[in-house]
């Protein structure tokens, strides 16, 4: 069957079209971009060959595996994928300094390279737990203007990155599922390219993203409902209610365990995604990273009319106190997001009218 492409816009040519907003504009975010691009097509290029190419399970040492600073096994994908990240971005001269989730410190852009305007920020293969089942997996990045002193050679520190998500000049996600996708938002909207895998090129197919107000659909690992606050207790009991429930109407559930895949079917058909603040590890405040898991995700969401949200106060706002920080993350449809902030303001006495947390609910404590 002849495959007739549907649309005839590049990834560089919708750059090209945006930098128009900026006169002033040098080309060298441009130029960064693509550079990300490149690495996302050698990522999914990986990714696609798997076990052909011996790429499937633990990044070997010693015989044994390697564990990243978050205590986690790394995957021999997330340590290739950190590479490329590096390898397709440091010579670019537009950056001056990266950090990701597998690298415990920050890294400057050597000196006998140019150093640029920006920093890059990135969780190179995120759902990585689902690599080995062949299931979808992508790469976040997030990226930050750098500090005058950095680009002039100063080292760079861990805080020239602990910028507040509002602070972000880009951010965006590859998703590397039945076709590879780049989704990006450059302040102005959200737009998704596919990537056209004989031609190499990512070609704009989904313009001006926009999340549904509303849904009926929501995300949550419920195996740690234990763990749990009350409001979001309330928010899933309430959905698990149903139509005869307070909230009078069927909702869905869905969980892939690759948060940029939850993200990307929000922002097609709408839906709620929470891993919230829980009381798992009294040292972790969740699961999932503010620099570079949360704050490019809150972004994509706010710039599509969606909401993204600690539950407590906006994502973009919370300024950042370290580079590998966690964070409660609830992102997704807005009226639901909102609902659910509202119920972590409301003062909540549920314990014993709540009958998924009676003495035989499904969820008991
Ligand atoms: P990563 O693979 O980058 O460490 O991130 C995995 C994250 C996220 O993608 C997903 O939503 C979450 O971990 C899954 O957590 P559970 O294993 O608790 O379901
Ligand atoms: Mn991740
Ligand atoms: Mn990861």
């Amino acid at each position: 069957m002849a495959i007739t492409p549907r649309t005839s816009t590049t990834l560089t040519q919708f750059l090209i079209e945006q930098r128009r907003r900026f006169p002033d504009a040098s080309g060298n975010f441009n130029a960064l971009m693509l550079d990300v691009a490149l690495a996302c097509k050698a990522i999914a290029k990986s990714v696609a060959y798997g076990a052909l190419a011996d790429l499937l399970g633990h990044h070997p040492e010693d015989g044994g595996s390697c564990v990243n600073v978050q205590g986690e096994t790394q995957q021999k994908l997330d340590v290739l994928s950190n590479e490329l990240f590096i390898r397709m971005t440091e010579c670019g001269g537009n950056l001056s300094g990266m950090a990701s989730e597998e690298m415990e410190t920050p890294y400057p852009i050597p000196t006998h390279l140019h150093r640029g305007k920006y920093l890059l920020v990135f969780d190179p293969l995120d759902g990585s737990s689902n690599i080995d089942v062949n299931v979808s997996v992508g790469s976040i990045f997030s990226i930050l203007r750098a500090p005058r002193h950095v680009q002039d050679g100063a080292d760079l520190t861990e805080a020239d990155f602990l910028q507040p998500g509002c602070e972000q000049v880009a951010a965006g996600y590859a998703l590397y599922g039945p076709t590879t996708m780049l989704v990006l938002s450059v302040g102005s909207g959200v737009n998704g390219f596919t990537l056209d895998p004989v031609m190499g090129e990512f070609m704009l197919t989904h313009p001006d993203l926009r999340v549904p107000e509303d849904t009926q659909e929501f995300a949550i690992n419920a195996s740690n409902a234990r763990f749990w606050e009350l409001p979001v207790k309330r928010y899933v009991d309430e959905c698990l209610a149903g139509r005869t429930g307070p909230r009078g109407k069927d909702f869905n559930m869905r969980w892939i365990a690759s948060m940029v895949a939850e993200a990307h079917r929000i922002l097609m058909r709408g839906g709620v995604f929470l891993y919230p603040r829980d009381t798992k590890d009294p040292d972790k405040a969740s699961r999932l990273r503010l620099l570079y898991e949360a704050n490019p995700v809150g972004f994509i969401m706010e710039q599509a009319g969606g909401r993204a949200s600690t539950g407590r106060k906006p994502m973009l706002q919370v300024q950042p106190g370290q580079l590998h920080q966690r964070i409660g993350l609830v992102f997704g449809s807005r009226n639901e997001v909102e609902r659910i902030e509202r119920y972590h303001s409301e003062p909540v006495a549920l314990k014993d009218e709540n009958p998924l947390f009676a003495e035989r609910s499904l969820f008991r404590d």
